[in-house]
Formats: C-alpha cells, structure tokens, sequence
C-alpha cells in the first residue's frame, strides 16, 4: 500500500550530550544515523514521499546532502510533536508513517501489518512487550505500585495513520508536547492499536546507545 513517510531528524539531541543533533552521528566513522531510517524507505516503492524534517540549524546541511527526489525537506518546531505538525502540512498519500529517524533498525515486515492494522482502524503503532518488572517511583525514588505486564506496551516507531484523521487531530490539539503520535489520536477519542514486534528497537537517546548501535550496525547490511 502506498503512503508518505515523516522522517523526524529535528530534534537536539539534549540527553546524547554531543556538541550536535544526535542524529547526525556518524555510525563508525561511516554512515550518519538518520541515514539507516532514509535509506530503507527510499528502497521502499510504496514510500511515495519523504518529508524529513529538520531543525533550523541542519536545513542547509539535509538540502546538500540529500538528493533523492522523493525526498522534501522541511524546518521542525522546538518540541516533537510541532514537528510532526509541521510535517503533516506536506503530507499527500491517503496513508502517512511517522518515525523517529534515532530508530535505525526497521523491517519490511513490521511495515506491513503497521499500514494493515492502520487501513483497520485509522491508527496504528509498532510496540514492544514488556519483559522486566515495571513500578510506579515516587519523588523519593520508593517503588509504589507495581503495573501487569500483561497490558503494558513499549511504544515505539514508525507509527500509522489515516493522514485526515491525524491532520484533524493536530488540528484540535492544543497541546503539542507529546512523545509519540498515538497520544494525540487517542486525546479526539479515536483507536489506535499496537502492532507487537519482537523486533528489536534501540532509539539512540544515551551514549550507550550509541555503543550498542555501533556494535550491531556493523553486521546489518
Ligand atoms: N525530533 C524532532 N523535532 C523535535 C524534537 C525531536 O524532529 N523538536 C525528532 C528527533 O530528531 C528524533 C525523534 O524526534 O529523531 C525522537 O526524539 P528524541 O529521541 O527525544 O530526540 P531529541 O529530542 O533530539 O533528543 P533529546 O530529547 O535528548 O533532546
Ligand atoms: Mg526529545
């Protein structure tokens, strides 16, 4: 099935600590982190449209470097969802993916049941279970309550939408500090399902992502 893709690359990359965005990092001297994410949805002939979005600093940087002409670069906002905002504005195909460009690891598979699972219910999400225990934590760092499991999910990205419905969405929403686009779906009352993957997923937010990604990337093409 045909859709666009948000490629979200606008962020700081605050918790990586580097003197840049994060997701230009170059994964063993080599290959820049968004590039994993934009090279597997360039290869993909359903992905119609690419709409990286990048923060103002970066604009330049993107526009010489990319020249794949399904590739449209566009400024973000300060806060994640402002960006995906700014990105939907773009956005044509009946059928939109948003991902966090800092997930370089993706599979054709999970793609597929994602756009499935949305063309169902309008909203889709890729998750992970949870395997440790999970608990609340108050202020003082004492574990308060412990949660089941068996209904939580990890979310992570790409995520899928009708582009109508997400556009009505944002155009509702006042707040815009959401860490994911489920949340924003779910606040004007529609379904969003999680697809489970065991997949694995690794977002590049610590240094020790950075390790960890580094290590694996090497067998990955
Ligand atoms: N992102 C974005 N625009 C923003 C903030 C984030 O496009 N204003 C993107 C990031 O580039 C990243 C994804 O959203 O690919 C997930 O965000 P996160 O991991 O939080 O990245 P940063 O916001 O860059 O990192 P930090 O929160 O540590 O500053
Ligand atoms: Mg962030």
């Amino acid at each position: 099935m045909k859709y666009d893709l948000i490629l979200l690359a606008g962020g700081s990359g605050e918790r990586m600590g580097l003197e840049y965005n994060k997701v230009l990092y170059k994964i063993k001297g080599k290959k820049e982190l968004y590039r994993y994410s934009l090279d597997f949805f360039i290869k993909d002939n359903d992905c119609e449209n690419i709409i990286l979005v990048s923060n103002h600093i970066d604009m330049e940087y993107f526009w010489d470097t990319i020249l794949d002409k399904k590739v449209t670069i566009t400024e973000g906002g300060h806060t994640r969802s402002e960006s995906v905002k700014a990105g939907l504005q773009l956005v044509k195909a009946d059928y939109v993916l948003i991902h966090d460009s800092a997930r370089p690891l993706l599979y054709k598979e999970d793609i597929k049941t994602l756009l499935d699972e949305a063309v169902k219910c309008g909203g889709a999400t890729l998750g992970n279970r949870v395997f440790n225990t999970v608990s609340l934590v108050d202020d003082k760092c004492n574990a308060t309550e412990y949660l089941d499991r068996d209904h939580l999910a990890s979310i992570i990205t790409p995520q899928a939408f009708y582009s109508p419905m997400l556009k009505a969405c944002y155009a509702k929403s006042t707040d815009l500090s959401f860490t994911d686009d489920t949340q924003v779906f779910l606040l004007s009352d529609r379904k969003v399902k999680v697809v489970y993957t065991d997949n694995l997923s690794i977002k590049a937010t610590k240094q020790s992502d950075l390790k960890l990604l580094e290590a694996l990337l090497k067998w990955w093409e």
